[in-house]
Parts: C-alpha cells; structure tokens; sequence
C-alpha cells in the first residue's frame, strides 16, 4: 500500500523508519569507538536534522562542527564542481572524525572533504550517510555507515531539499519527476 503525505507525495522512509535505522547505525558507532572521542562533522544544510537524531544515540564522547559546500543549486542537477562554503570551526589533528551526510550520490562532495579532512592528518576518518544511491557514483568513494541503500531517485525530506524546501518534512518522500519549484 503506498503511503501518502498530508501534500501527497509518497513516502519512502517513515519517521519510524528512520528512527529505527538511525538507532541501529548509532549502536554500532558506539561500539566501534567505544572508549574514544569523537568529532561527528555535520554536511550543512541536509545532514543537520540526521546528526541531531545519530548523535543522540552515540554513546560516546562527541562534539560537533559543521562544514558548507556548494549544492545542487535549485533542482535537481548537479553543477559538478564542489566548493568549500564553510571551514570547519575546529582543528581535527589526531582526532577520531566522523562525516555525517545526508545522501551519498555522486560522491563528488565527499571524495572532496574526505581529501581535505585527510590533509589534516585525524586519528580516524569514517563516514556516516543516511542514504545511498550506489548506481549515481562517479567518484569511487562508499560510505562506513549506510542506513538505506536506494535507487535513482529524487527524494526529500528529513533534511533533504528541493530548492530549499521540504527539509522540514518529518518523513523521507519521493519527489516527483519534472515538478515545478
Ligand atoms: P554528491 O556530491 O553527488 O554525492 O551529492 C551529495 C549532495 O547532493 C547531498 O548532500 C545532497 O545535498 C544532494 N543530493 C543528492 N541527491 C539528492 C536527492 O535525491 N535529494 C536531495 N538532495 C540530493
């Protein structure tokens, strides 16, 4: 039975969905640095409504930063390049780093910051996307932590937009093909 939003469009993932999933990939980050510290790295302005749940189900020592890069732009085509918008506040030398991104798809964004993050020697690097759209990639990169493994789809909510709206929707949903803005 598909599932529809009070704007009907189609839900993918449910808030009790995500939730659940989140709590899982919480769990298994505290057990993989149980007894360390952690600096989780928020990919503004998608990730924000993910870290805020994962974080909250890490049981270890965390802090937060965030970093800004250049997006879609208004639809829903890439421009290709990536630019660094936002630093990150912090330096992260000999820390145990984790990026936390809303959507895995190109790759283009995170094979950039994993490049840049890297350049500043942390202990560890891993990286944290809520989905994943394997068959977009065209920079060979995989995330360490995965919550749903998707197809080519446009999809928004829970962070994710379409021309700046829609984050705000509590669900994952499917944008429809051709909509207008
Ligand atoms: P990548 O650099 O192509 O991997 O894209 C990463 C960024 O593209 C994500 O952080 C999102 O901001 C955006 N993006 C990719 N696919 C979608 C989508 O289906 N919905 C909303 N944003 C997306």
């Amino acid at each position: 039975m598909a599932t529809t939003t009070y704007q009907g469009l189609e839900i993918l993932f449910s808030r009790q969905q995500i939730a659940e999933r989140v709590a899982e990939m919480g769990a298994q980050i505290t057990h993989d640095l149980a007894g360390e510290k952690l600096v989780m790295i928020g990919v503004l302005k998608g990730a924000a409504p993910f870290l805020a749940d994962l974080s909250r189900t890490i049981q270890v020592d965390a802090t937060f930063d965030f970093v800004a890069t250049s997006s879609y732009g208004k639809g829903q085509r890439s421009s290709g390049a990536v630019k660094l918008i936002k630093d990150l506040d912090h330096p992260i030398e000999g820390k145990n780093v984790l990026v936390v991104e809303d959507i895995l798809d190109t790759g283009l964004t995170l094979s950039y910051l994993r490049k840049l993050f890297l350049q500043q020697h942390p202990k560890s690097l891993r990286i944290a996307t809520l989905l994943d759209k394997p068959s977009r990639r065209i920079e060979k990169i995989e995330a360490d932590y995965v919550g749903f493994s998707i197809p080519n789809l446009f999809v928004i909510g829970y962070g994710m937009d379409y021309a700046e709206r829609y984050r705000n929707l509590p669900d994952i949903c499917v944008m429809p093909p051709g909509a207008p803005e």
